[in-house]
């Protein structure tokens, strides 16, 4: 049934929606499908960019696009249903039907990607060759010492009672691994990341988890990534991650972050400090007759576009792959990693229930967010790190992990 008015030719009246409620359901779904396009493109494209400036101007450009963009187009047609304007296919609303297309296509990536997440979480095993051994929260929420800092936007007080920060989770799991040498079973290995120094969080807390990590007796201890976001910090972090002590070596590479700041001198601090650097570097650990070896990989900042073939040439050696992002796991793993330890994602830092993780910079988007993953025999471990540019996490506590690697599982 056809009909005839001034905005065109409408393909049904039998269909036509003035519903209020409906229209907020579909204009909702509309901004999330909006929303997963925007992230998308920023998480596999933008979040790797070298510019720093340039890479926020964008950020904020597509903020700004995901946010108002859908309220203006919904404010503008409202009053005149929209699914009739679009429908009526006139000449003038060519624009409203390649905007309704664009729309469904962000919807059906975003129920795609959540529906590929959720199967990929429940058909998810906890890795057979991993034993979790002990998960304890250090310090209890309500301590009064550790005042959560003042959040941005003025949210404040709200959104603190719900804050994460300062109840820091020490996780220690046994893994597995039949091509570990004799010489290095029951290697204690203590993986930290993202200290995001850039004055937003308390001094004390800094000195917390690295007395907590000293007291787990490593032998070994990585720092992977993103040690400080403004460069002032510099100095403090300096102070503060020199005070990290183990027995074979502390290892440290750079992030994101540490790329548009100082992260360069705070490395060449570091190594006068008599830690150890992997900036695309691989260094062999010594005991006995036996030998490991650390790979670090800062690709994709650092681009290195050969660093998964020169693991490869040595497979035979038990390797262990450092790196920022979790994006290089599937390349390390395929050339032959048997551990992969990275940060980078902060867990999602915000986790919503049912949901998950909600900031996940990965150009896999959500699949990579936090803890253990396993592909072609080689193992995925995500932290979800110290700290944070934004102090503010919701179901997704800061972490530190201790690994003892094992020849054979302890039986409980
Ligand atoms: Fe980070």
């Amino acid at each position: 049934m056809y009909c005839a008015n001034q905005d065109g030719l409408f393909i049904s009246q039998g269909i036509m929606i003035n519903n209020y409620a409906f229209k907020i359901v579909l204009a909702t779904l509309f901004w999330l499908g909006q929303m997963k396009i925007c992230i998308t493109v920023i998480n596999k494209y933008i979040v790797f960019m070298h510019d720093r400036f340039v890479k926020q101007i964008l950020i904020i450009a597509f903020a700004l696009f995901m946010a108002i963009f859908p309220i203006v187009l919904f404010a503008r047609y409202h009053h005149n249903d929209i699914i009739m304007q679009i429908l009526t296919l006139h000449p003038r609303r060519f624009v409203a039907f390649v905007l309704l297309l664009y729309f469904l296509f962000g919807v059906l990536l975003f129920i795609r990607a959540n529906i590929i997440s959720l199967i990929r979480k429940l058909s998810r095993p906890f890795p057979p060759r991993v034993r979790l051994l002990e998960r304890v929260c250090l310090i209890h929420p309500d301590a009064p010492k550790w005042t959560p800092p003042r959040i941005p936007l003025g949210l404040g007080r709200f959104l603190n009672s719900f804050n994460n920060y300062y109840q820091l989770e020490k996780s220690i799991y046994e893994i597995q691994s039949d091509n570990l040498p004799d010489d290095f079973d029951g290697l204690r290995v203590v993986h930290l990341t993202d200290f995001h120094f850039d004055g937003s969080l308390d001094d004390e807390y800094y000195d917390f988890c690295i007395r907590e990590a000293n007291a787990l007796n490593p032998h070994i201890i990585f720092v992977t990534g993103d040690n400080i976001s403004a460069s002032d910090y510099t100095k403090q972090a300096v102070k503060k991650l020199s005070e990290l002590q183990a027995a074979d070596g502390v290892f440290f590479l750079r992030g994101n972050h540490d790329f548009w700041t100082d992260g360069k001198g705070f490395l060449a601090e570091m190594k006068k400090k008599g830690c150890v650097v992997l900036d695309n570097k691989a260094i062999r650990i010594k005991k006995g007759k036996s030998q490991i070896l650390i790979y670090g990989v800062e690709h994709p900042w650092k681009r290195d576009i050969i660093w998964d073939n020169l693991l490869r040439d040595k497979r035979d050696i038990f390797t262990i792959c450092v790196t920022h992002t979790p994006d290089n796991f599937r390349r390390a793993a395929d050339a032959g990693a048997a551990l992969t330890l990275c940060g980078h994602t902060h867990g999602g830092q915000i986790r919503l229930p049912f949901f998950g993780p909600v900031i996940c910079p990965s150009r896999y988007n959500r699949t990579y967010d936090q803890g253990f993953f396993e592909r072609n025999g080689g193992l995925l471990y995500i932290n979800r790190g110290i700290g944070s540019t934004v102090p503010f996490r919701f179901r997704c506590p800061p972490e530190i992990a201790l690994f003892i690697l094992k020849k054979t599982l302890t039986v409980p």
